[in-house]
């Protein structure tokens, strides 16, 4: 594999490679110094702003032994109307073997992929995809319920403005498992049936009898018109409370991809409770982000 652009390029053998990669990796992670980057260099080219993903890709390449350089694009000559083409041309003259790039633009990993010799992640490009989260995310249901086929996995929110949403969906049906997507009718893009998912303009049809209730942010930066009445009415009637909950499985997990809005689509009560694995996501997300680091920057094909 070259560049990890999005789910949509992946076989099911790719994606099980890196999850039984990042097993391996989680079992030798403790010591917080594996070789298997040794001599290579990573640099993270972030747009749009972000805690989790910048900060596990960083740490995932320094706890596998890799040089990690930050690209800040407020401090950069962007600013001085450098094109992001030949920004990303520069960073890969510097020996750089992997640039990973979250842009607001859908599209720019694969645009830049094409100019560049190293390799590219993408971070979150736009509305299109978000493959790392996605890969994490398989992974915690993966080590969690052993396995895809058949799960019944409900996601549930802003579906419209998820590129989560995009690559979850994807990678779900593709491993087998049942997925329901609900939310408000307004924040449901037309057409999504043609995916293999069955679609419900509530969240409460879609959790019934899950297993995994997965839910988006509401992505206020991303609305540009007003697409519910208020957050007190999209947690009434949308969100996930203790109550709207008892109607997935009894031993259902609750996922987000976080940041979460509290109080708006989850309550704390579900965020804190124990049928929560948000942290776990994250957690997971460092064995993850270094299982593709490695394949990349040691199996380019
Ligand atoms: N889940 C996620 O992408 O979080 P960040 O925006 O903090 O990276």
């Amino acid at each position: 594999m070259e560049h990890l652009l999005g789910i949509k390029q992946l076989e099911v053998s790719d994606i099980m490679s890196i999850l039984r990669r990042a097993q391996e990796i989680q079992g030798d992670l403790a010591v917080k110094k594996l070789d298997t980057l040794s001599g290579k260099t990573v640099v993270t080219l972030f747009f749009e702003n972000s805690t989790r993903t910048r900060m596990s890709f960083e740490l995932a390449a320094k706890y596998g032994g890799a040089i990690v350089a930050n690209f800040d694009a407020g401090l950069s000559s962007i600013t001085k109307g450098e094109t992001i083409i030949d920004t990303a041309k520069v960073i890969d003259s510097m020996c750089v073997d992997c640039i990973v790039i979250r842009h607001s633009v859908a599209g720019t990993p694969e645009l830049l992929s094409k100019h560049v010799e190293c390799s590219v992640i993408n971070a979150g490009d736009g509305l299109n995809e978000h493959p790392t989260q996605s890969l994490l995310d398989m992974y915690t249901i993966w080590r969690r319920k052993g396995g895809f086929n058949g799960l019944k996995v409900a996601i549930v929110g802003d579906v419209a403005h998820s590129r989560v949403a995009r690559s979850n969906i994807w990678a779900l049906t593709m491993l087998g498992a049942e997925v329901s997507v609900g939310g408000p009718p307004t924040m449901l893009p037309p057409g999504l049936e043609r995916y293999g998912v069955k679609v419900f303009g509530t969240t409460h049809e879609a959790i019934l009898d899950s297993d995994i209730v997965y839910n988006l942010r509401v992505q206020t930066e991303r609305l540009t018109d007003c697409l519910y009445p208020s957050d007190k009415e999209y947690a009434a009637y949308f969100g996930i409370n203790e109550n709207r909950l008892k109607l997935a499985k009894p031993d259902c997990m609750v996922m987000h991809p976080m940041p979460y809005n509290r109080g708006v689509e989850l309550t704390s009560s579900i965020i804190d409770g124990d049928k929560s694995v948000m942290l776990e996501q994250v957690n997971n997300g460092i064995a993850v982000r270094l299982a593709v680091l490695e394949k990349l920057t040691t199996e380019r094909m």
